[in-house]
This record gives C-alpha cells, structure tokens and sequence, in this order.
C-alpha cells in the first residue's frame, strides 16, 4: 500500500513558536509509520520554510544556524495538479509531493487562519479548521459575539478598539461600567496571559486598558467569574460528526485564582486589580497540573459536553479543539471562555483519559481533514465559463477601449 505523504507544518512567526515546536515533535512520533510518511515543514521565526529528516529531531532546534545549513529551504505549491515542496535553492528540484497537510502551529499568524488561508488558496488537503473557523478561533470577541448568538452561555463582556479610547474614553470606561466589577481585560487576539488584568475599580481599569493597547488595537473587557473552578475538554469532529474527550480541571491557572483569593478577603471585601500572573503559556501543554478527569457532578458534566459540541458547531470548527470553560463553583454555573483550534500537544491526554491514544487521534484527525477535502471540492466554486471574454469587446469598461491593443 502506497504510503500517504503527511507534511507536518510547524513553528511561523508566533508567540508560541517554541510550543508548536514541542507539540509537533511529540506528534511526528506518534504518527503511524506504516500508515504515512511523515514530512517535517518548519517555518522559522522569520518566515523561511525548511524540510529534512532532522527537523524530526528536537536538539537541532538548539541551533537554528544548523538548520539554514543542513535543512532544505523550501516553498510549498501546487505544480500540475501535485503539491509539492521545491528547493528554493535549486528550482527546478521538486523535494517531494505532499498529500496532506497537518498544521501543528500556535497563535498568531498561522493557528489563526493566516496559514490556513494559504493552504486553501493553493488548494493542498489539509488538517483541522478553515479559514473560518481559524481566524474566528483566535479573536476573543468574535468568538464570544458567535457564541452569544448562538445562546451559548458567557460572561457579560463590551469590546473597543485602541483609537475609540483615545478619541473619547469616558465614552468607553462609561461602557465598560455597564458590566459589574470586577472586570478583567484582554487583548482579544494575543495568545497568551500576556496584557491580562483584573480590575475592581476605576482606576485600575484605566491601568488595565493602557497595558492591553500595548499588545492589541482590540480590547475585551469582561466580568470576573467568582469562586472559578477552570475545566477543558476536547471536541474532534467537524460539522457533521463530533464526540468529546475526557474533561480536564486546570490547576496550574489556578494560580489566578489564588492570587484572587488574596485579595478577596481585604477590607472591603473586594477583588483588588492586579495583573494575572502569566502561566508561561496558555496553550495547556501536557506538562501543566491538572486533575484528570475534573471533580464534577454529572449534571455539569453533561452541561460541558453538550455546550462545547454546540460551541465547536458553531463556529464551524474541525480536526481537535480544546475548548475551556469557566465554572462559578457557588451559582454552578457554567461559561465558555475560549477555544484552541489547535491546542497544545493536540490535547492527547485528554483523549488518552478516554483511552483512544494519540496514534488514533492523529488517524482520525488525518482521515476528516481528508473529508473536509472532499467536501469543499464537492462544492461549486467556479464556473468554467469565462465571463471576462469579449468583455472589452462589448465595450464593458471605458478605460479598456483604449487598452484594446495592448491586450491583445
Ligand atoms: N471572565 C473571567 N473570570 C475569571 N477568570 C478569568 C476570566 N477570563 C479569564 N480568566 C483567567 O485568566 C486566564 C487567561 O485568560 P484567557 O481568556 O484564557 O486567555 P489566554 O488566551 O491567555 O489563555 C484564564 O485561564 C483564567 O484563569
Ligand atoms: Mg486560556
């Protein structure tokens, strides 16, 4: 049996480089051999696209400069109804064909549809969200306006960009106050805790919103959720079909909480503001301290599950996404607070909790990007007819007439 050619891309211009590095790494070694061959894409910070056996390897990684001298500087594209990877270098040497992507990034630039727009533009079958669902999974606000809409439980939350604050901020803070203190502040696009802060009073959400415009020109501001218990499930699918993992109770953000907690039982009896200590990364790398599965009563149990299918759904999600939720331990009530079109380590062990190893998930992950190829090239996207024919012969467009004897 032929082998199918699975080119795993990773790395790109992003925050969370270094975490895509590891997650691809700890997938490429998990992907069936017998089943694929598996072709290591690696996008350096500045945007150069490598391949080579030893980009399987973490230690090179140590060193970028033994990559630029051993790897193979390449360009993906379609080429007489292949997709191939061509040496830049040399080119007219075609690497190799790839029958499949498999996207392994983190953040901005390539988890959020930057990369999944090329794919698609090129037309190569590839792994997990489109463009969609991609650019609408990293942006906080569009996710939670989607899911709002769609009568999916979160937090009370307003939105403004950079320059509504600095031409009329009283306009903004007065907005923001419509929501019940305390509040916390993010950018909406930026990956990580990084621009993060509580806020219980005026004066430290004008701090709170100076931060954020540092790392955003568009700011969320939402309610805090009180006596917070963090939990994440997995949901693999795509819009027809999806099932969900094990559920996971973070503890490692709890931090957070903690923090919180500190400050809760002050004088007033307020929150005080602060800034949200930064977890390293949010992307819940298998490391991070969790209590697997979560310590929850069936009832909300089920109310998860259910609420990220229908999350997943609506954002027209596929492949395997991490979706987190917040629960107010008190009200037992339960929010969405985001999703990860492609989370740290895939999520493996949330599955593996549910024993379908990490092998399985890949395979499946594999075999519905293949699906969803199937499904986009079903649909009618061009008509064969050209309908800029004899355009200028009809005297379409003024400026043309003139042009008429340079375009032939
Ligand atoms: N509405 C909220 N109420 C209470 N805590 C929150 C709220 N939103 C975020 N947090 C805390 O801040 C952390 C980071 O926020 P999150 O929206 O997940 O951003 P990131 O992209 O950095 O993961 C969360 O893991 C949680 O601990
Ligand atoms: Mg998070």
């Amino acid at each position: 049996m032929m082998k199918i050619k699975v080119g795993v891309i990773f790395g790109g211009e992003s925050v969370e480089h270094e975490v895509s590095v590891i997650s691809a790494m700890q997938a490429m070694n998990k992907l069936d051999q017998d089943k694929y061959d598996i072709i290591p894409i690696y996008i350096t910070k500045d945007r150069e696209w490598y391949t080579g056996e030893m980009l399987k390897d973490i230690e090179v990684y140590q060193d970028l400069s033994l990559i630029k001298k051993y790897g193979k500087n390449v360009v993906l594209y379609y080429n007489k109804g292949r997709f191939v990877l061509q040496n830049k270098k040399f080119p007219k040497s075609i690497v190799t064909d790839i029958d499949i992507v498999f996207p392994i990034v983190h953040g901005t630039n390539v988890e959020d549809g930057g990369l999944q727009g090329y794919l698609q533009t090129i037309g190569v079958p590839f792994v997990g969200s489109d463009v969609y669902a991609s650019v609408v999974g990293q942006d906080k606000v569009f996710m939670k306006d989607i899911w709002k809409a769609s009568k999916l439980p979160v937090t009370d939350y307003v939105w403004f960009y950079d320059v509504d604050y600095k031409q009329d901020s009283e306009d903004v803070i007065k907005k923001v106050e419509k929501l019940d203190y305390p509040v916390i502040v993010k950018p909406a696009t930026t990956g990580s805790s990084v621009g993060i802060a509580v806020c219980s009073t005026r004066e430290e959400l004008i701090n709170g919103i100076d931060d954020a415009i540092q790392y955003d020109k568009k700011i969320l501001v939402e309610e805090v959720v009180q006596h917070l218990k963090e939990v994440n499930i997995a949901v693999m699918g795509n819009y027809e079909h999806q099932k969900v993992s094990e559920i996971e109770e973070v503890i490692s953000s709890n931090k957070f909480l903690t923090y919180a907690d500190k400050y809760i039982g002050d004088d007033n009896g307020k929150l005080k503001g602060g800034k949200v200590p930064v977890k390293g990364t949010s992307k819940g790398m298998a490391s991070a301290n969790r209590k697997l599965p979560a310590d929850l009563d069936d009832k909300v149990r089920k109310e998860v599950e259910e609420v990220a299918i229908e999350a997943f759904k609506a954002l027209g999600s596929s492949g395997n996404s991490r979706i987190d939720f917040l629960i107010d331990e008190e009200k037992n009530k339960v929010y969405i607070n985001e999703i990860n079109s492609i989370p740290g380590s895939l999520a493996f062990y949330l599955w593996d909790a549910k024993d379908i190893d990490f092998s399985s998930v890949l395979d499946e992950m594999i075999n519905i990007g293949v699906k969803d190829y199937k499904k986009r090239v079903s649909k009618t996207h061009s008509f064969d007819t050209n309908i800029l024919q004899g355009f200028a012969a009809h005297g379409g467009v003024k400026g043309l007439k003139g042009m008429k004897g340079k375009l032939r």
